[in-house]
C-alpha cells in the first residue's frame, strides 16, 4: 500500500513537475488554432504540460506593426512566466519567431529556458511576396522598398519592419524601426548602445537558442544581440529540413521529434 502511494505521488509529482510550460506564438495570417498540431505534438510527448497559445493578433490583425505586437503578446504572456517558477519554453512560429526574440530582447524580467525559432524571418524576408498581394497594390518586391522604408508604412504594416533590401540598405538603415533596432546595428539611425547592451543582456538570459529552417532560410545571422556569446556557451542550436512547405513546420513530426521535443524539458 505505501509503494502504491509512493508510485502513486511520483507519477503526479513527474505529470506536474517534469515540464516547464510552453507558450506558443503564431505566424502571419494564422488563427491561434492553428497551432493545435504542434501542441498536441507537445501534450502526446509530454503529457500534462501546460500551453497557452497566444491569441493575439490573428489573420489580417497580424499584419499590426511589431512593436505594437512586442509590447501587448509581453504583457499577455509575463504572468504565465510569472507562475511558472522553473522557467518556460517558448516557440515562435514564422513572424512570431521574430516578434518573440524581440520580446525577449526588450524584456528584463523573462525566464525563458529554450527559445524555438521555428522557420522566422530572423534576417529579414525579400523576395516572395505573394501573400501579399491581395493586400497591396501590385508592385514587384524590388519595388517595395519605396513604400515600406517610409515612415507610413513603418507603422501600418509589421512586413514593412522585415523588410531587408540588400539594395537599399541606406533606407533600411533611416526609415525602419525594427529590424535593424533590434538586430542592434550601428548603421542604424535608431541605434543606441545603452539599448544595444541591455537587449543583448536580455537575450542572453535564455538558455537555449533552436534555429529551424530550411535551406534557403538565411543561414547568416548578425552577432550584434548575442548570437556569438550564445555559441560559445553552446547554448546554440541549429537544425536544417529541406523539403518543408512554410505552412507544414508545426505540423511536421519530424521536425518536433529531432529538433523541437530534445529541448522542451
Ligand atoms: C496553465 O498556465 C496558466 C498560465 O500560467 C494558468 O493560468 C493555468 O491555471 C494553468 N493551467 C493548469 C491546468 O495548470
Ligand atoms: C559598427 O558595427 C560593426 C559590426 O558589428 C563593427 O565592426 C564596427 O566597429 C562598429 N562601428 C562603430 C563605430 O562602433
Ligand atoms: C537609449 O536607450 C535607453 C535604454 O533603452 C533609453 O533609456 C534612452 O532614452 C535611449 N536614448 C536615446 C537617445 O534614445
Amino acid at each position: 500500500m505505501a509503494k502504491l502511494h509512493f508510485l502513486l505521488l511520483f507519477s503526479l509529482t513527474s505529470v506536474s513537475f517534469c515540464y516547464k510550460p510552453v507558450i506558443i506564438v503564431h505566424g502571419i495570417l494564422d488563427h491561434a488554432s492553428d497551432m493545435e498540431d504542434l501542441a498536441s505534438f507537445i501534450t502526446q510527448a509530454h503529457p500534462g504540460t501546460n500551453i497557452t497559445l497566444v491569441k493575439l493578433f490573428q489573420e489580417l490583425e497580424s499584419f499590426t506593426p511589431l512593436w505594437r505586437q512586442v509590447s501587448a503578446i509581453t504583457a499577455t504572456i509575463r504572468p504565465v512566466m510569472q507562475n511558472a517558477k522553473d522557467g518556460v519554453h517558448i516557440i515562435g512560429f514564422s513572424q512570431g519567431g521574430l516578434t518573440t526574440r524581440a520580446i525577449l530582447e526588450t524584456m528584463d524580467d523573462h525566464n525563458v529556458d529554450s527559445f524555438i525559432s521555428l522557420s522566422s524571418p530572423q534576417m529579414g524576408q525579400y523576395g516572395d511576396t505573394s501573400f501579399l498581394r491581395p493586400f497591396l497594390p501590385s508592385i514587384a518586391y524590388k519595388d517595395i522598398y519605396i513604400l515600406f522604408y517610409t515612415a507610413y508604412f513603418q507603422n501600418k504594416l509589421s512586413v514593412a519592419n522585415y523588410w531587408n533590401d540588400p539594395f537599399h540598405e541606406d533606407l533600411n538603415n533611416e526609415y525602419n524601426i525594427f529590424l535593424p533596432v533590434v538586430n542592434s546595428l550601428n548603421s542604424s539611425k535608431f541605434f543606441n548602445v545603452t539599448a544595444k547592451e541591455q537587449y543583448k543582456k536580455n537575450f542572453l538570459r535564455i538558455n537555449n537558442l533552436v534555429l529551424i529552417g530550411g535551406p534557403d532560410d538565411g543561414v547568416y545571422l548578425e552577432d550584434t544581440f548575442g548570437l556569438h556569446s550564445l555559441d560559445e556557451r553552446g547554448s546554440l542550436h541549429r537544425y536544417t529540413f529541406s523539403g518543408v512547405h512554410h505552412t507544414h513546420w508545426h505540423g511536421t513530426k519530424k521536425v518536433f521529434v529531432e529538433a523541437i521535443e530534445p529541448w522542451l524539458t
